[in-house]
């Protein structure tokens, strides 16, 4: 079967552990086993919470880049900025304009920030129709499969339901997506809340090995002294180890938390196996900064491939809700 796999991360930030565990990693090797391959840089995602240029042009640069160090293989995927595909914004509108109020009211997101909130304070319309214009991402180019972290997977419910009513209303057009969930539990960050920006908790991806080794030895743990046994269960320290040790290196952590290592130990043994895999991507990336224009040559090579595909079916779009 065709499949064509499709995902993006918002330029907000640094990247981080979680951007790596929860999307970069598991879309990369996913790709392996596609057809095709899309991956961008949702830009005009950012504005939404972001106000400040500067860090929308340095965090584009920056996760850029945790892609391209963490392989991803430009030759043979997709890889472009949405705000150079022009089209999507266009795909965007039509699909407001069939999208019901209704469904937009009971995003995740919106919801959170009204609860006890009557006024809508602090609630733009780009924060409001954000599951509309993820749809014209991934609806733009029929993708199959969307790699995703937990959190967004009422978008992927939003987007089905939003392609199958355009389907309805004006005949086949759009390829109902699936999502593909990458790591069913969200990766923990420092405070033991979901790793992300807004939390800030977050351990970096591209940082030195000094950098790594503070934000691990900032991770929350309980009191318990050296020498008393300890429940791996709902530990920070044990949940971030399991995404870079194998299995028998996690065997031998859980035995070392029954005989009650300290927390010291333990996040030295996390750091030693965080350093060791961050150790190639670390190096690329040291590599790739300094090669200037490389992010804008890979963009633009990239905006080059992509933005026919979307001139070709935004006309068939058009067409079909009669603009032509
Ligand atoms: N909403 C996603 C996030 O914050 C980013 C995103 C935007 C996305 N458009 C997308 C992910 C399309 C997958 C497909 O992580």
């Amino acid at each position: 079967m065709k499949n064509r796999i499709l995902t993006g991360i918002t330029t907000s930030g640094t990247p981080h552990l979680g951007n790596y565990f929860g999307a970069i990693k598991p879309s990369l090797e996913l790709a392996k086993k596609s057809s095709d391959s899309f991956f961008f840089l949702a830009d005009y995602h950012s504005i939404i919470k972001v106000n400040n240029p500067q860090e929308v042009t340095s965090s584009i640069e920056n996760i850029a880049l945790a892609w391209l160090s963490s392989g991803l293989d430009t030759k043979n995927s997709y890889f472009y900025k949405q705000s150079d595909i022009r089209e999507i914004l266009e795909l965007s509108w039509v699909l407001h304009c069939v999208t019901a109020k209704g469904l937009m009211n009971r995003a995740h997101a919106y919801k959170a920030l009204k609860e006890n909130n009557s006024d809508d304070k602090g609630v733009n319309m780009g924060l409001f129709s954000y599951p509309i214009l993820m749809s014209a991402d991934i609806l733009m180019f029929n993708s199959t499969h969307v790699p995703v972290g937990p959190d967004q997977l009422q978008h992927l419910e939003m987007t089905r339901d939003i392609a199958l009513r355009f389907n309805h209303i004006f005949g086949d057009t759009f390829e109902i997506p699936e999502a593909v969930i990458n790591n069913d539990d969200p990766i923990p960050g420092i405070d033991g809340r979901k790793m992300s920006k807004s939390y800030n908790n977050v351990i970096p991806l591209l940082c030195d090995e000094k950098t790594l080794k503070k934000s691990i030895m900032k991770i929350v743990t309980n009191s318990l002294e050296p020498g008393v046994p300890k429940d791996h269960t709902n530990c920070n320290v044990f949940s971030l180890y399991i995404n870079f040790a194998s299995d028998k290196e996690i065997e031998e952590f859980k035995d070392d938390y029954a005989n009650g290592i300290s927390w010291g130990d333990a996040k030295n043994k996390l750091f030693d196996k965080a350093n060791e895999t961050l150790l190639p991507i670390r190096e690329k990336y040291f590599d790739l900064r300094e090669q200037k224009d490389l992010v804008n040559d890979h963009l633009s090579d990239g905006a080059k491939k992509v933005r026919p595909l979307a001139r070709e079916f935004i006309e068939v779009i058009r067409s079909k809700i009669g603009i032509s």
